[in-house]
């Protein structure tokens, strides 16, 4: 490992293309990530993630906020880094990117699941909450993300994966700015996909139905709803297929599109 001008170098083993699913554009991906980082990686997606990626032999940096799970999480086995950190320190992303980076021995996968979707009224304008959703969801996805595009463009070599969410799809009544937040993610991950291209790589966007979770807990019954080590598997076989876009599970892609051939007037009554 090599830095230079502060952008960190790796070398690193050939990727392997694999096919992928019709209805995927497949792209040039790492099929078996040695080297990966998690962001949001305390609880539901991230942390099964993590335990998954370890699973496979993966040397894995866990990021969140609460300590004390991400110590659990590496005390059930396997190579994993653990940092307290939380997304909306912007600032202190580079150093800490750097420093994973450097103790894994280089990487090949980042991973940025962290978010926040708290409960908001029907009736409910409320600014701190939405731009606290809008720091975590985006800022901190573009805080990674963005020190990730540089390592990889400078190794032309690697994988961006952003959790993003069905809710991007249509303006709910529901959860405005949640979805609002997943919606840029959602343009910002396909503009670093197409940015990145020429640089050999790879960004999925994955975007999950309902899944067991802190963040679905207190909801009631859920459709199609799956665990969190479900939804990790079907995330990393996205990773290993190079999707561009995976909904997870599949089926939700079939009702993102039923729903957006819903027209305004009809959406509108909606209760969703
Ligand atoms: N569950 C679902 O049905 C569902 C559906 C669609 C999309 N998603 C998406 O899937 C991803 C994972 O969500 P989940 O369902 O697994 O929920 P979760 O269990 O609540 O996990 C959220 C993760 O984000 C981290 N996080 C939140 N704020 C943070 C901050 N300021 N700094 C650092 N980390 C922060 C949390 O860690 P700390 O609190 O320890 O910091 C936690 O690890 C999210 O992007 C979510 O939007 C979930």
């Amino acid at each position: 490992m090599i830095t230079s001008g502060g952008l960190l170098r790796a070398d690193s083993p050939p990727h392997l293309p694999i096919s992928d699913l019709a209805m995927d554009t497949p792209q040039p991906t790492t099929a078996s990530p040695r080297r990966a980082i998690v962001i949001g990686a305390s609880s539901g997606i991230g942390a099964a993630l993590v335990e998954a990626l370890a699973a496979e032999g993966a040397s894995v940096g866990a990021v969140a906020r609460r300590a004390g799970l991400l110590d659990e999480l590496s005390a059930a086995g396997g190579h994993i880094l653990t940092r307290s950190h939380d997304v909306r320190d912007s600032a202190a992303v580079p150093e800490l990117f750097e420093e994973l980076v450097r103790e894994l021995g280089g990487l090949d996968l980042l991973i940025f699941a962290a978010a926040l979707m708290p409960a908001v009224e029907r009736d409910e304008y409320n600014t701190e909450k939405d731009l606290a959703m809008l720091a975590v969801n985006v800022g901190g996805a573009i805080a990674w993300c963005n020190e990730a595009a540089g390592f990889f463009k400078s190794q032309r070599r690697g994988h961006i994966v952003g959790i993003s969410s069905i809710a991007a799809d249509r303006g709910r009544k529901g959860a405005p700015v949640y979805g609002a937040t997943k919606a840029a993610l959602d343009h910002y991950l396909e503009a670093l996909r197409n940015r990145l291209s020429e640089a050999n790589v790879s960004v999925t966007t994955i975007k999950p139905g309902f899944v067991a979770t802190d963040m679905t807990a207190g909801m009631g019954k859920l459709p199609f709803i799956i665990s969190a080590p479900s939804a990790a598997r079907r995330i990393l076989s996205a990773v290993r297929q190079g999707a561009e876009t995976r909904y997870v599970p599949l089926r939700w892609w079939l009702v993102g599109r039923a729903l957006g051939l819903v027209p305004s007037f009809i959406f509108k009554r909606l209760n969703v």
